[in-house]
């Protein structure tokens, strides 16, 4: 379980970088200050002019380059991927988080998000997190054309979003905050809460190698509260790790509630005491890494 769900939280973020190609960017960014940006802007710009070119590129097996490969074809690609992972001194193996099962929903108009159970799934996530559950719903029941549209346009909205507040985490030194045992991520007054957790997601994706679980928070709007997310990784897992119940005995603590899994877990606690929660946090990480009990 804990595997399947590791992999989908990468599977998540990749998906999400890669439609975006947000966070390579954002770390980007700061180097590239003087020289003009230029950002990948995908088929949708060359099909606003080449309107035939892309419906027969679409026909063809470029548009789903990799779905296409034989399974000889993707071992000797993700060997590739591999090696040079190893080149760049990062662990090799993080290129087979890249692949895995794939669900075809072969009812489902070819070229379209819903024909992959994965890319369907993150058209829901996204109209959720959108404020748009309505239109995942009618999409569910079978609306499709207009609904479609609408849904495609919420995506590349949500992958926006994302993107906005990934940068804006790196665009400026100190709005990811090191403390002794974790990363902070103070998104308060900024970071729109129901986007919090795709966007600690990606986040931890990158730093929990470098050994620190992160946590996130931003307000509730209209609420004294503060949402919390937090990431962890396998490793630290492996060393005594468990968010879960970090989330759970620290919000509690706070006359607030948290829990979730040992790798991923979130809270909501009152904003008044967002600061003390977060040291306690740091605390009982600190804890856990040492091998000693924290709950009751
Ligand atoms: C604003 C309209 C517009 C957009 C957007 C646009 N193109 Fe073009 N493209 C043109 C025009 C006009 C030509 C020149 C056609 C000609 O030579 O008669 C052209 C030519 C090309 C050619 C050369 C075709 C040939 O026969 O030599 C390629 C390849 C191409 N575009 C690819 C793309 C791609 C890929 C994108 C998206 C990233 C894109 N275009 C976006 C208008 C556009």
């Amino acid at each position: 379980m804990r595997k399947v769900l590791l992999t989908s939280f990468f599977f998540v973020a990749w998906l999400l970088i890669f439609g975006g190609m947000v966070w390579a960017e954002g770390e980007e960014a700061k180097k590239a200050e003087e020289t003009p940006k230029f950002e990948y802007v995908g088929e949708a710009k060359c099909k606003v002019c080449h309107k035939d070119q892309h419906a027969s590129w679409l026909e063809t097996k470029h548009a789903k380059a990799y779905d296409v490969l034989s399974a000889e074809e993707k071992k000797k690609l993700l060997s590739a991927i591999a090696d040079h992972l190893v080149s760049k001194g990062l662990a090799g193996d993080i290129a087979f988080d890249l692949v895995g099962e794939v669900y075809t929903l072969t009812h489902e108009e070819p070229w379209t998000p819903l024909r992959s159970a994965r890319e369907f799934s993150v058209l829901l996530n996204a109209t959720g997190r959108m404020d748009k559950a309505g239109l995942g719903v009618a999409i569910c029941m079978g609306d499709r054309k207009k609904c479609l549209e609408e849904a495609n346009a919420v995506i590349q909205e949500y992958r926006r979003t994302i993107t906005k507040y990934l940068r804006w985490v790196t665009e400026k030194s100190g709005r990811l905050e090191q403390m002794e045992n974790i990363y902070v991520v103070r998104g308060d007054g900024f970071i729109d809460e129901k986007v919090l957790s795709p966007v600690c997601t990606i986040l931890s994706t990158t730093l929990t190698r470098l050994g620190k679980p992160i946590i996130a928070y931003a307000t509730i709007s209209g609420e004294a509260q503060v949402k919390v997310s937090s990431r962890g990784s396998e490793s630290l897992i492996q060393k005594g790790l468990n968010l879960g119940e970090i989330m759970q005995l620290a919000a509690e603590n706070f006359s607030g509630r948290g829990g979730g899994h040992d790798i991923a877990a979130g809270a909501q606690v009152p904003i008044k005491n967002v600061d003390s929660f977060i040291k306690l946090v740091n605390n009982l990480v600190k804890k856990q890494l040492a091998g000693e009990q924290i709950g009751g």
